[in-house]
């Protein structure tokens, strides 16, 4: 049986959290493969609003397994409130959430050294949510992080007080002034890690193959999205791991050739938390608009989200680099009353008209060039089908389908589960 994935294709907050929830009735496994608390994936059901960061997002159907893999950073402070959170939904975690061995823990001086990094860097920042993924990543390439099954050893507090030592050392390093007390963090940190030891520990590569082979249909959750992935994103200002569908083989050891459908999700327009070049960036009404009546803010830091039109060339480059098979448009609703609609189909790069990405896509290189549609009046979110779908938001999607030779599955009108429409 092939493994699905379904991947962010933009910077990240397309929607991700609401889709796997909505996915998750056809599938028997949902595994997270990248990406740490940086995340914030949320969904809605029943009135309920929740938001999750590491846990992947199938964890409330009943008959699904949810896989945190190797790929993926955990940390155990907030790792525990999360787990605390779902307490009153009287979840099986024990049987339901299984995490592998391999993945990587942030230590509290991750998080410190994330944000003296970010300090020293004054107005060139990354905007990193400050979770410790940068620094956790480092230390898993430069092969002295620390992984879930050092848990399972007896001196695993040695190796612990090792690197923290290193990390302070490291920190005094920046020339900068970071305030913290590290009793106070650790004794968080040493609580929440006896919590995660009663939690189940898997060596996942090994469960994920032969759940593949018994037949059971597995889906892969990607984090951030692939503007952000550490190769082929907005370099530097990009996060710390793979976000593009090769993440889902390292960061679940599931081989090429076993994935099946490749799942692109987009949002209608753009929008972008953090620092860093974006082209068809809107600083008027209309982005105004899109951040108010979308409600973009960041689900992890409560940032005000950076809201513009939607970005073909960009979008193009993420369906090529993942072999998307399948996409899905979110929040089309956010767009309901605009008179007249942008997408950007190339870019006038240095003076010359583009249609690929480009190495730097700053604005002093990069201009947008724009096609202008029709928008629609209608409120979208009561719609429940396709054929109640108004013309011009039909023009919208043939046209995005035409350009991106992808068909557009699926249309998100709100954030609920309910308010899923399929074509
Ligand atoms: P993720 O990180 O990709 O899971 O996305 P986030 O949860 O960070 O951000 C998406 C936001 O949009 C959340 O607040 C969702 O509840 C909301 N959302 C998802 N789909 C839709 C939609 O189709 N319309 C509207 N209006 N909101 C949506
Ligand atoms: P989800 O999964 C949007 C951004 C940060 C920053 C950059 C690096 O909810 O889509 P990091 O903390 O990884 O060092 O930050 O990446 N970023 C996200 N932006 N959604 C996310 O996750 C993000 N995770 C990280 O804002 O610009
Ligand atoms: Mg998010």
């Amino acid at each position: 049986m092939a493994v699905d994935l379904l991947l962010g294709l933009q910077w990240g907050d397309e929607g991700k959290g609401k889709i796997v929830d909505v996915l998750t009735r056809n599938y028997d496994i949902i595994a997270r493969f990248q990406g740490g608390p940086n995340a914030g994936h949320t969904l809605e059901f029943d009135g309920i609003k929740h938001v999750l960061h590491t846990i992947p997002s199938g964890i409330f159907h009943k008959n699904a397994i949810n896989v945190v893999g190797n790929g993926v950073v955990i940390d155990p402070v907030i790792f525990k409130k999360e787990i605390d959170a779902l307490k009153k939904f009287n979840l099986d975690i024990k049987a339901k959430l299984l995490i592998s061995r391999k993945a990587h823990l942030i230590l509290p001086t991750h998080r410190l050294l994330d944000a003296a990094s970010e300090a020293a860097k004054g107005k060139a920042k990354i905007g990193s949510t400050l979770k410790g993924i940068g620094p956790t990543y480092m230390d898993k390439t430069g092969r002295n992080g620390m992984r879930i099954g050092d848990l399972e050893l007896s001196n695993w507090k040695e190796k612990y007080r090792l690197l923290a030592n290193k990390h302070e050392a490291m920190i005094g390093f920046y020339d900068v002034d970071i305030q913290y007390d590290l009793a106070e963090l650790e004794a968080d940190f040493f609580k929440a890690v006896e919590e995660l030891k009663t939690l189940t520990f898997i060596d996942s590569e090994e469960y994920l193959y032969q759940a593949q082979k018994a037949g059971k249909k597995i889906l892969a959750e990607g984090a951030q999205g692939s503007l952000l992935d550490i190769d082929f994103g907005t370099y530097p200002f990009v996060t710390s791991s793979n976000t593009t569908a090769a993440g889902a083989c390292t960061g679940l050891g599931v081989a090429p050739n076993q994935i099946g459908a490749v799942k692109g999700i987009f949002k209608a327009y753009t929008t972008r938390v953090g620092s860093g070049p974006f082209p068809t960036e809107l600083f008027d009404e209309d982005g105004e608009t899109m951040g108010r009546v979308g409600n973009e803010f960041g689900a992890t830091t409560g940032r005000a989200r950076r809201c513009g039109w939607l970005d073909l060339v960009a979008l193009k480059y993420a369906v090529q680099i993942n072999g998307v098979t399948e996409l899905m448009m979110m929040k089309g609703d956010v767009l309901s009353g605009f008179k007249k609609l942008k997408v950007c189909t190339a870019y006038n790069y240095k003076g010359n008209e583009i249609t690929h990405l480009p190495f730097n896509i700053e604005a002093e290189n990069v201009t947008p060039i724009y096609s202008e549609m029709n928008g629609w009046a209608e409120d979208l979110t009561k719609m429940d089908k396709a054929d109640q779908l108004p013309s011009s938001l039909n023009d919208y999607i043939d046209f995005l389908e035409k350009e991106l030779e992808v068909p557009i599955k699926i249309v998100s009108v709100g954030p609920d589960r309910t308010q899923t429409i399929y074509r």
